[in-house]
């Protein structure tokens, strides 16, 4: 655990340590956004900076926590040798890192195109700002983690990254910002899972640490959108709104270890994609992972009968 783990500025109340959330339900946008500003002035960071990335790594280090592999607890699991674990938690995090940059430039586009003309004076707006800044900087972090650690790239399946190309200049309002927030929780629950575990590479543990620090201010946000965006919507609307969100859930969470990790792991895919398809180890690290999220999906009434086929489908529920 690193010196800023412990700073009691990061326990205080704006970044919660576990993920029950300060509700601030009753505040509305502007007041968040303005305790947000705050929060961020004080408390932002920069990996270029902070992290040696000289540094050579530590071969029995992992890319994230084992518990967290596509495959552990499978039989293909218990036949790798360390070594080959060891090269498969690399290679699936720098594809976790990889989908996290493609879906932050998702975001930064919509969170930009939603605010092209308005109160410019207003916190909310000036959040929206910090955050795409905040966004740009992971994903140049990811990208410079992942060229260290594995020295390749993964991209989502060509289908996954055309229709993402029609979500980022479609969507808006609770389409745009629950999309957001389902990509953000489900990065932070593996985050959070790997930040604090010494089998991981230091520099990945910072990473995480930072992104989770960062990403708390995005989702308070974020359910601050949302709950504005929904108030007094039809039916109808509720019905596609929350159908559109699940869809986009689905292929964020079934993109984020992509089969080339595996390929570029030494593993042989079709038999590692098998048993990933049946591991429950892993779905149920998704399933328990996810509960905050499908309550406040319950509660912004975006838990919808045809939604909840698609979370079930992704193991998220
Ligand atoms: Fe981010
Ligand atoms: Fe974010």
């Amino acid at each position: 655990m690193t010196a800023a783990m412990n700073s009691p500025s990061v326990l205080d109340g704006d970044e919660p340590a576990d993920r029950t959330v300060v509700s601030m339900r009753d505040e509305g946008s502007e007041q968040v956004s303005e305790r947000l500003l705050k929060s961020a002035a004080r408390l932002s960071r920069n990996a270029m900076t902070e992290i040696d990335w000289s540094q050579p790594m530590e071969p029995d280090k992992h890319g994230c926590s084992p518990e967290w592999s596509t495959l552990y607890g499978t039989d293909y699991w218990n036949e790798m040798t360390e070594e080959q674990r060891v090269s498969l938690t690399r290679h699936e995090f720098a594809s976790i890192m990889n989908i996290g940059i493609w879906f932050e430039m998702i975001l930064q586009e919509m969170v930009l195109r939603d605010h092209y003309v308005g109160d410019y004076h207003s916190a909310e707006y000036q959040f929206a700002l910090v955050e795409v800044a905040d966004e740009c900087r992971h994903s140049l972090m990811f990208a410079k983690a992942s060229e260290k650690m594995v020295g390749t790239s993964y991209r989502p399946h060509p289908t996954v990254a055309r229709l993402g190309k029609i979500f980022k200049v479609t969507a808006k309002n609770e389409v745009a910002y629950a999309g957001i927030l389902v990509a953000e929780e489900i990065l932070d629950v593996f985050q959070r899972g790997c930040m604090r575990d010494d089998r991981v590479l230091p520099f990945i543990r910072t990473v995480n640490e930072i992104h989770v620090l960062e990403e708390s201010r995005h989702m308070k946000y974020a359910r601050e959108e949302v709950r504005d965006a929904v108030k007094g919507i039809g039916w109808a609307r509720r019905q596609f709104s929350a159908l559109a969100v699940a869809a986009g859930a689905y292929m964020i969470v079934t993109s984020l270890v992509q089969p080339q990790a595996y390929a570029d792991a030494g593993l042989d895919v079709h038999r590692a994609m098998a048993e990933r398809r049946t591991n429950s180890h892993f779905q149920a690290m998704i399933r328990s992972s996810c509960t905050h999220l499908m309550e406040f999906l319950d509660e912004v009434g975006l838990l919808t009968k045809p939604a909840l086929r698609y979370y079930r489908r992704a193991h998220m529920i």
